[in-house]
Order: C-alpha cells, then sequence, then structure tokens
C-alpha cells in the first residue's frame, strides 16, 4: 500500500493534530495481547532542530533500513485509570530501567490523543535483530514499534478509520517519542515535514515518497560501518537543541528544502552523481552544524575521515555509485546499488573487514 492519505476527490489529505483525538469511545478489552515490528531508518535529508513540541525545523527524507527491526510485543491488562501510565519494560530478555524515563514520556505526550492507554498496565518485550549500541537509530524503530502496538489496540477498538489514518497515527505518535520514529512507519522512503514538492506532506507524521522513483535506485545497499566505541558525546535530543540559536539555522532550513527538493528529482530520474552529491552535502553539513554549535561537538573520528576519502577516491577511480551519509555519530552509513556489491567486495576488501552491518534498503 502506497501510504499518502487520500480524499474521496483523490487529493491529498492531511490529517491535522486534532484529527488523531478520540472521536468516540473505544470498546476496550478486558486483556490484549500484541505483537508488531518496526524497522530503522537512515535518513539522506536530515532532521536536525526542531521548533515546540517534536515539529521539525525542516522536512527530513529517510530509507528504511529493512533489515534492522525492532520487535515488540505487550500483554495489557485493564486497571482502574492510573494517573501515568503503568508499564513493566524488559528489552531482550532483561528489565531495562534506563529507557523507562522516554518511555514515560512518550506515553505522558501521547495521552492526549489515546487518553485510554491509562486504563491498562502494560508489559512490554522488546528486542532488536542488531546490536543496541551499533549506533544505527534504535529509538526509531522502538518508538515506531511502541506506536504500531497503541494503535493496533485503538483499531481493533474502534470502527470506521481507513487504514491510512491508522498509519498516520502511528507516525503521528512515534514522532511524539523520537522525530525520526515518524519515519519508520513508511514502506520505504518516508518524507516527515511540511514541503511544499511533496503533496500530502506534514509536519506532523511521515508519508511515503508520493513519485515513483527511478529503477536505479530499486535495490539498495547500507553498508554501516561500526567506527564509534562507546556512546555518543552529544545526545540527539541535546544536538537539536543546539539549533534553536544556532548562527547559521535560517540558512540550514533553506539548504535542508532545496535538497529535498533536489533530492526527489534524482530519485525520479534515476540521477546517481545528484543523489551522491545531495546525500553527502547532507551528512557534512549535519556534522558542520554541530562543529559550529556553541557549545560544539565533533562527532567523526579519525577512522570516519579515512573512510570518507577512501570511498571518495574510490569512486573517481572506478566510476562507481558508492556514496557515504552520517548520523549524529561516527559510523559511517556507505550506500550503494545492490549490483555493485561483488565490486566493492573485489576491490575494495578491507571495506569489509570493518565490523559493520549490512542491511537492504
Ligand atoms: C541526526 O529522532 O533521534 O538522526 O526527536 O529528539 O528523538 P528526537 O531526535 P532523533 O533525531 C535524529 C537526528 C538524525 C537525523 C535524522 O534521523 O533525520
Amino acid at each position: 500500500m502506497k501510504f499518502v492519505p487520500l480524499s474521496q476527490s483523490g487529493r491529498p489529505l492531511e490529517y491535522r493534530p486534532e484529527d488523531f483525538r478520540l472521536r468516540s469511545e473505544p470498546s476496550l478489552p478486558g486483556k490484549w495481547e500484541g505483537e508488531v515490528r518496526a524497522p530503522s531508518n537512515i535518513a539522506l535529508v536530515k532532521y536536525w532542530g526542531k521548533k515546540g513540541l517534536q515539529v521539525p525545523m525542516n522536512p527530513s527524507l529517510s530509507f528504511i533500513l529493512r533489515d534492522a527491526v525492532t520487535f515488540t510485543s505487550a500483554t495489557a491488562e485493564r486497571i482502574p485509570p492510573a494517573d501515568e501510565v503503568r508499564f513493566t519494560l524488559r528489552f531482550e530478555g532483561r528489565p531495562a530501567p534506563a529507557f523507562e524515563p522516554k518511555i514515560h514520556t512518550f506515553f505522558r505526550r501521547i495521552l492526549p490523543y489515546s487518553p485510554w492507554i491509562r486504563r491498562y498496565r502494560w508489559e512490554i518485550h522488546s528486542r532488536n535483530n542488531f546490536p543496541h549500541s551499533a549506533g544505527i537509530a534504535s529509538s526509531a524503530s522502538a518508538f515506531a514499534a511502541l506506536a504500531l502496538l497503541v494503535v493496533q489496540l485503538e483499531k481493533e477498538a474502534t470502527a470506521g478509520q481507513s487504514d491510512e489514518y491508522w498509519r498516520a497515527k502511528a507516525s503521528f505518535l512515534a514522532r511524539l517519542g523520537s522525530g525520526s520514529a515518524s519515519r519508520s512507519i513508511t514502506d520505504r522512503i518516508g518524507i516527515w515535514g511540511k514541503h511544499p514538492a511533496v503533496p500530502g506532506s506534514s509536519d506532523f507524521y511521515a508519508v511515503e515518497f508520493p513519485f515513483g522513483t527511478h529503477p536505479a535506485f530499486d535495490d539498495l545497499r547500507d553498508l554501516v560501518l561500526l567506527l564509534q566505541e562507546g556512546r555518543k558525546a552529544v545526545s540527539s535530543t541535546a544536538g537539536h537543541q543546539l539549533m534553536e540559536a544556532h548562527p547559521y539555522r535560517e540558512a540550514r532550513i533553506r539548504q535542508a528544502n532545496t535538497h529535498l527538493a533536489r533530492l526527489i528529482d534524482a530519485l525520479r530520474t534515476g540521477n546517481w552523481d545528484e543523489f551522491g552529491t545531495v546525500t553527502e552535502a547532507e551528512a557534512l553539513s549535519l556534522h558542520a552544524l554541530m562543529m559550529a554549535s556553541d557549545p560544539s561537538f565533533i562527532l567523526m573520528n579519525p577512522d570516519t575521515l579515512k573512510w570518507i576519502e577512501k570511498i571518495r577516491r574510490f569512486r573517481r577511480r572506478h566510476d562507481l555509485p558508492v556514496y557515504f551519509t552520517l548520523d549524529a555519530g561516527a559510523n559511517l552509513h556507505v550506500i550503494f546499488p545492490a549490483r555493485i556489491e561483488d565490486d566493492l567486495r573485489r576491490r575494495m576488501p578491507d571495506l569489509f573487514d570493518v565490523p559493520h552491518l549490512l542491511s537492504r534498503l
């Protein structure tokens, strides 16, 4: 299913936050069990900076990491309504108190839209099929999965809404847990944030890329080089705050909007050069913004720079489409079409000697 909400006249429909409030009392079961899965995603146009409650400063675009998935199951048992949402969490089989504050915040933020969640005690079990500390966005898949669970129960207990509505609500709720999680509720290419070139786009939830993509981008790989040891020096939440008074804030907003338009064209026309130019410019701009923040952060390490150089040199020498992107950390995402994987393995074998994670995009 292509997820672009359409009105009855066939025009793209944009939900407002109010549309996600309950219209009628759901008929809630006494006990409920559910299980969902949600993938992580990698942004090519980066979300960096917010205004208000999880509203992005600029639109972003990401690909789903199809092989980096969170599996979450829950048992919900009716209780008299509590002030706070009651839950226990086990992550990979063990209690995970470190994750609890963010989940409490998530539940608190989604209460106005799904107030019935206070009427259950939730027992949540979650696991990832990728190492948690690998520096790939586990909060994106984790909050997307939690939002899907809530929406699944609400959907079963409510009549009369479309699949598009539930997808949009799941993305809307996921966003309140972690902004990038909104884009994990899409099939492949997610766009979150209003942009004039994207019909139906919204600051409040992500939509699926509403255009055809050129076959050149049909089968992509992301080789995530795990170059980072330990925790990042800055959390993305703290990083977003640095954009509030950033000297380059306005220029960044313009740049992200332009980059998104250029990337959309590249994806539609099969222009690898343009795809790569924009993707790398985004990654380096994100890091440049952090370097120029107050306080300033350098999140790349010498290995990141070494591999950036090697990839650029390799690309020039062999004229093959291999590009990189970065998140707010030192790990390098190497992106290329599946058809050149063998070439890469043969001609740059040390690339695959680095501890890594390989995912389909
Ligand atoms: C650099 O979604 O982790 O990965 O909304 O505060 O949870 P919060 O931030 P988060 O930020 C992700 C930043 C990024 C770029 C991106 O994924 O778009």
